[in-house]
């Protein structure tokens, strides 16, 4: 039997999660590559993981579809892929009414645009292997609709969707598929949304989780068969009572 390399690719790599999904899977993997727009921040994660897994730069905006092509052209030159994580994000604070519609519009095409496209790409290349792992990183905000995220949580509540369909459509291919829904993570993530009114200071210490914690959750849920991981049970508690309230609308 022959040995294949295990190959990640992770976008949003070169900060928060991204970056963290990198650090945690380069004992698992030969070859991880990470997409972003910052070339230089890669670099340095690529410098941190040296010696430890083989990394690979691609420097692509995947709001944009030369970005999105020349990462789906990795896929097929450097895969097939062992993992791929969605995981490019961004978020915008206010009433929609009052959002520009071209960020919003990206935020539609970052989060579902370019992770349907990647999926599609990958699928076939891991069907035919008889195995890999998909993690779509969602948020705890998908089951919580709310002021001010209203598009955000709307591309995460898609995530979970699609994620939960696409896992069940891929049962007994060895394919697996998660939609990963954290809570408050210490990231760079909400350096924009502050400037737009977020006070970040207002959300209690004990709400807050650390990126490796939660990228140890995902991971060891690996194999599972579960498939919405909601990383801590203050958070789990929250999820289920936005569920419970969304019924109780029925
Ligand atoms: N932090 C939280 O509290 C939290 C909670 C729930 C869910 N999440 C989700 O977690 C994921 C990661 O966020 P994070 O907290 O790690 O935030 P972060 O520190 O701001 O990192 C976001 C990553 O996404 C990349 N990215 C953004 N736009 C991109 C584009 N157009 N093309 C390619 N890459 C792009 C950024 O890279 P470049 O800027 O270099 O392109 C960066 O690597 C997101 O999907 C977010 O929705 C975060």
């Amino acid at each position: 039997m022959s040995e294949h390399k295990k190959i990640a690719l992770v976008t949003g790599a070169s900060a928060g999660l991204g970056a963290e999904f990198c650090r945690q899977l380069a004992p698992r993997c030969d070859v991880i590559i990470g997409v972003a727009r910052r070339g230089e921040r890669l670099a340095e994660l690529a410098q941190e993981l040296a010696g430890s897994v083989e990394f690979h730069v691609l420097e692509a905006d995947l709001n944009s579809i030369e970005g999105v092509a020349r990462t789906m052209e990795t896929l097929r030159q450097k895969g097939p892929v062992d993992y791929l994580v969605n995981n490019a994000g961004f978020s915008t604070y206010g009433n929609f009414e009052n959002l520009q519609i071209d960020t919003q519009r990206d935020m539609v095409g970052l989060h579902i645009d370019a992770t349907i496209t990647l999926c599609r790409a990958a699928v076939p290349y891991m069907r035919e292997r008889g195995g890999g792992h998909i993690i779509n990183v969602s948020s705890l905000g998908a089951f919580l609709p709310g002021k001010g995220l209203a598009v955000y949580g709307a591309t995460k509540a898609f995530l979970n969707y699609f994620s939960q369909a696409l896992h069940t459509e891929l049962l007994g291919s060895g394919i697996e598929v998660q939609a990963l829904c954290p809570g408050y993570i210490h990231t760079e993530f909400h350096l924009e949304i502050e400037a737009s009114g977020f006070d970040k200071s207002r959300v209690p210490e004990e709400f807050w989780m650390q990126p490796q914690e939660v990228v140890r959750i995902s991971l060891d849920a690996l194999g599972s068969g579960k498939v919405l991981v909601v990383p801590g049970q203050g958070n789990q508690t929250l999820a289920a009572s936005g569920l419970q309230q969304q019924l109780d609308l029925l």
